[in-house]
């Protein structure tokens, strides 16, 4: 397990360390999880992400019956309008909706220049207006921090005011970015991991969180 790190302290980021939300990203780690292991992890990991970021959402009460009285039921006043930052953030869309039907999905496609290591966008498709959504960008790698950088900003250009990021995994120097960046955002993440070697990835991480759902292509 990696050791526990400094959050910077204007990044509010929720730790998501359960036992269970552990054994998943356990799972994902092991080099020996196949793909349809490896989807199936995340998935079930999401769940538990998505279960804690969703833990301050606004409600409305709505007058209901049940079979044996009169009650007051709950339900989201305003859904979050979910991001899946493609390709890997593809595996989380699935789950998050799921558990949020109600909610919209927008789609950002950025892929990362092996070389520069930096964030290339192929695609946008979000609302026009986001302002008073809340809105979650669901990327399983925070590595160096560009691709949410620039996805985050595409989504306050529109007027988004309440974004989270919602990774599996976080490499320091990524929330140094974010934070640096300071675009008033938060993170649910179920690890901070040690750092990022030189090709970027996320060290112990997990490798290539696209060709490990999807292969490589
Ligand atoms: N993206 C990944 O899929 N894995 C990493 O380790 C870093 C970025």
């Amino acid at each position: 397990m990696p050791a526990p790190h400094e959050v910077p302290s204007n990044l509010p980021l929720v730790l998501v360390d359960h036992p269970l939300a552990q054994a998943r990203l356990s799972t994902m780690r092991d080099a020996r999880t196949d793909n349809a292991a490896f989807r199936a992890a995340l998935r079930e990991l999401t769940l538990m992400l998505i279960y804690e970021a969703t833990r301050g959402l606004s409600v409305e009460r709505v007058p209901i019956h049940t079979p044996v009285a009169k009650t007051n039921a709950i339900r989201l006043s305003n859904p979050p309008l979910l991001v899946p930052v493609l390709r890997a953030g593809l595996g989380m869309a699935d789950q998050a909706h799921a558990l949020i039907p109600e909610s919209q999905m927008g789609f950002v496609g950025i892929a990362r220049d092996e070389e520069t290591l930096l964030p290339t966008p192929y695609m946008v498709s979000l609302p026009e207006s986001l302002a008073g959504r809340p809105v979650f960008v669901l990327d399983p790698m925070l590595a160096t921090g560009g691709s949410m950088v620039h996805t985050i900003k595409l989504l306050l250009a529109r007027g988004a005011t309440d974004v989270t990021a919602i990774c599996a995994l976080a490499a320091p120097e990524g929330l140094a970015t974010l934070a640096a960046a300071n675009l008033g955002i938060r993170v649910v993440t179920a690890s901070i991991d040690e750092r990022l070697n030189d090709s970027g990835y996320i060290v112990p991480g997990l490798g290539d969180a696209g060709d490990r759902q999807f292969g490589a292509v």
